[in-house]
């Protein structure tokens, strides 16, 4: 045996030591003491129910906020977001490979890298084969102080980070027209569903309690409504998007692979993703008030787009647009709704039509249709 495949195997020896620690492997949570279930350890139920346990097939008990809502944080911890700009997060595979490991059943197992997931383990162990193969992860809000009240349907998603969960500390960006929370703050969940190529088909839910902190504007946020399946995919042989098939504005989680309560039913190996692949942009949610829209018409693949109301300040915020080397990697993914960009100056048959100035505060969604009348004249269906 060669040195090099020597020390491979016992890589790999202590690598497969380390998956047996059951503490250390598995999954991913949000940890912050304003959680629900920030205590539970793999002893408080009769099944492993840490946070970080996927839940897949589960009853709605068993699912909703991870069954964790008689875990409550103690009073006043409370996760705030400033409306208008990021809220840091800390994504992690074990309480002890985050800030909050003195509360840890396993003390500090963190490592010298602050953004390690998971420490000494691949990123298999966080469901994801690499940057190119990472789906996106969400923050949802209900105008709800008690928890216990709120039910699927009353969650919007407001943030989404399509990188998640690659660092431990993770920002998201807050629209900056968050209303205010009633008195006793809002409830809050963050939600995440991996990519198919690597591991099991589970859905991530924990619950928090959350505040809205230098809100400036009171319109609230429009009911949310379920998710549509609109990007290109091929992966799944679908190489166009459908933009007039997205639900735009604000949405609901997306609730996958339970046994109760579902309000997505891909199969197995077609997971619904916090990607363009729904609608759900990197970033502040921006459009999710009830002015966002002057015209918002029922999604269908031919529906016509709806109009953005410039009047109530929606723009596309900087962090909305897409670098190009993400859009590339998004695209090797295959999930990049190429009819949808933000940043569309990559396509080079735009070169030939107007393109609207941004920063004057012109709607992007409006800027699709530019791209979408490109394809109606190439004579291409949707
Ligand atoms: C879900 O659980 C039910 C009842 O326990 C079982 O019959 C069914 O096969 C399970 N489905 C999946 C996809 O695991
Ligand atoms: C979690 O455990 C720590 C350490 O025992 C304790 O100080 C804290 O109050 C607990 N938090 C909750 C919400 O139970
Ligand atoms: C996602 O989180 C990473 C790590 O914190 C951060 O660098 C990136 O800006 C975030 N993306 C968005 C769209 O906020
Ligand atoms: C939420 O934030 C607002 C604005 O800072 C503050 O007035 C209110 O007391 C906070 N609520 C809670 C429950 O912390
Ligand atoms: C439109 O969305 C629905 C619901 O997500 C989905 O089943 C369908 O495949 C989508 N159609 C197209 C053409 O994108
Ligand atoms: C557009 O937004 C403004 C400011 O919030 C509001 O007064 C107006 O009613 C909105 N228009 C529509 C069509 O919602
Ligand atoms: C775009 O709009 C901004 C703000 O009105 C203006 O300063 C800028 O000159 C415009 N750019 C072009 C190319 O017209």
């Amino acid at each position: 045996m060669s040195t090099t495949r020597l020390l491979t195997s016992i890589t790999l020896a202590a690598l497969v030591g380390l998956q047996c620690v059951p503490s250390v492997v598995g999954h991913v949570s949000i940890f912050h003491p304003s959680m629900y279930g920030f205590n539970v350890t793999d002893k408080t139920f009769p099944y492993d129910n840490r946070p970080v346990s996927p839940l897949i097939n589960y009853t709605f008990a068993q699912w909703w906020f991870h069954g964790h809502l008689d875990f409550p944080p103690n009073d006043g911890d409370i996760f705030e977001l400033p409306a208008g700009q990021p809220a840091t997060t800390e994504l992690a595979c074990n309480k002890g490979a985050t800030s909050f490991f003195a509360s840890s059943e396993g003390g500090d197992i963190r490592t010298k890298n602050p953004n390690d997931v998971c420490p000494n383990s691949g990123t298999d162990s966080y469901h994801t084969r690499g940057f190119d193969d990472l789906t996106g992860c969400a923050l949802a809000i209900a105008y709800k102080s008690d928890a216990k009240q709120v039910q699927p349907e009353d969650f919007t998603v407001f943030s989404v980070n399509q990188t998640c969960v690659w660092t431990r500390f993770t920002d998201f960006q807050v629209p900056a027209r968050m209303p205010p929370c009633p008195e006793g703050g809002c409830t809050c969940a963050w939600l995440w569903i991996h990519s198919p190529d690597s591991g099991g088909e589970q859905n991530y839910m924990n619950g928090f309690k959350c505040n809205i902190t230098g809100a400036t504007s009171t319109v609230p946020l429009a009911a949310p409504k379920v998710a549509r399946r609109c990007g290109s995919d091929s992966m799944n042989g679908k190489w166009h998007a459908a933009p007039g098939n997205c639900t735009y504005g604000a949405k609901q989680p997306l609730y996958w692979f339970q046994a109760e309560r579902n309000n997505m039913f891909e199969g197995t190996y077609a997971p619904p993703f916090y990607t363009d692949l729904y609608e759900f942009r990197d970033g502040a949610q921006d459009d999710i008030f009830e002015d966002s829209y002057s015209f918002l018409p029922d999604p269908s693949p031919t529906a016509p787009l709806p109009i953005l109301n410039t009047t109530a300040g929606t723009s596309s915020s900087p962090a909305r647009r897409r670098s190009a080397s993400m859009r590339r990697h998004r695209k090797n993914r295959g999930i990049v709704n190429d009819d949808a960009g933000f940043d569309d100056s990559s396509l080079p048959l735009m070169a030939s039509l107007p393109v609207l100035n941004t920063t004057a505060g012109t709607s992007s969604v409006r800027h699709r249709s530019a791209s979408r009348r490109r394809h109606w004249k190439r004579g291409l269906s949707y």
